[in-house]
């Protein structure tokens, strides 16, 4: 049991019955609320401060949106972008990321989905979803031809901590040692990658942030 607690490098079966989609719609009505209160709200606020500017009105894409909540931190941080797409696979995340962000265009679609009606974008962000993909080097492609050159990528992605492995049992995420993301990062082809450690609380323990940028 506790090997598989704390064997992080793949995804599991989440502890709930039903599909990871099911999983979060069910989730979505209190998923703000509580990701609020376990501090991501200020982890996102920090990682989006360290986020240079790539470009006057930028297109900023948000994959995995849940709520909006990443999204709206790049938004406190930088200002209203050219133009917001959230994507997510859960339309309850969708709905209520539509009524916390009414600026934005939402497409229920998956990581890896075609997305070839929008053109490239400059800033695309991505947290805490790539851990629930088998392959997770093919989702960082994915992510890599969805940013314009010079563009950057945002991603908040789950570390190895026996808190992470009490996240794990519920979701069934992944989670990845910065060395391990890093090396991903570059396979991918992305260039001047940070790690950003998020300060404190349950964010410092179970996630980091990083940012990418595409040649
Ligand atoms: C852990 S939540 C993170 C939500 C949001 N990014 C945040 O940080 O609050 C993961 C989100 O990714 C979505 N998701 C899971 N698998 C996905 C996939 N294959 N493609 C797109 N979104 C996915 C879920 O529906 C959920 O909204």
């Amino acid at each position: 049991m506790l090997s598989r607690l704390t064997r992080f490098d793949r995804p599991r079966p989440p502890a709930r019955s039903g599909t990871l989609q099911s999983i979060y719609d069910a989730a979505a009505t209190g998923w703000q609320d509580g990701i609020s209160k376990l501090g991501f709200l200020s982890a996102y606020a920090d990682l989006m401060s360290s986020v240079p500017v790539v470009r006057n009105e930028p297109r900023v894409l948000d994959v995995g949106t849940g709520t909006g909540a990443f999204a709206q931190a790049w938004l406190d941080a930088h200002g209203a972008p050219a133009a917001l797409t959230l994507t997510d696979i859960s339309q309850s995340m969708l709905d209520t990321a539509a009524a916390r962000l009414p600026g934005a265009v939402t497409i229920a679609t998956p990581l890896g989905g075609s997305l070839d009606h929008i053109p490239p974008q400059d800033v695309v962000l991505c947290a805490h979803v790539i851990e629930h993909l088998e392959d997770p080097q093919a989702a960082l492609a994915w992510l890599y031809d969805h940013i314009a050159p010079g563009g950057l990528l945002v991603l908040a992605l789950s570390r190895p901590h026996w808190c992470t492995a009490l996240v794990r049992w519920r979701w069934g995420n992944a989670a990845y040692h910065p060395a391990q993301a890093k090396q991903m990062l570059e396979a991918a082809g992305f260039a001047d990658i940070t790690l950003h450690p998020f300060k404190s609380g349950p964010p410092s323990r179970v996630s980091h942030g990083y940012i990418a940028i595409r040649p």
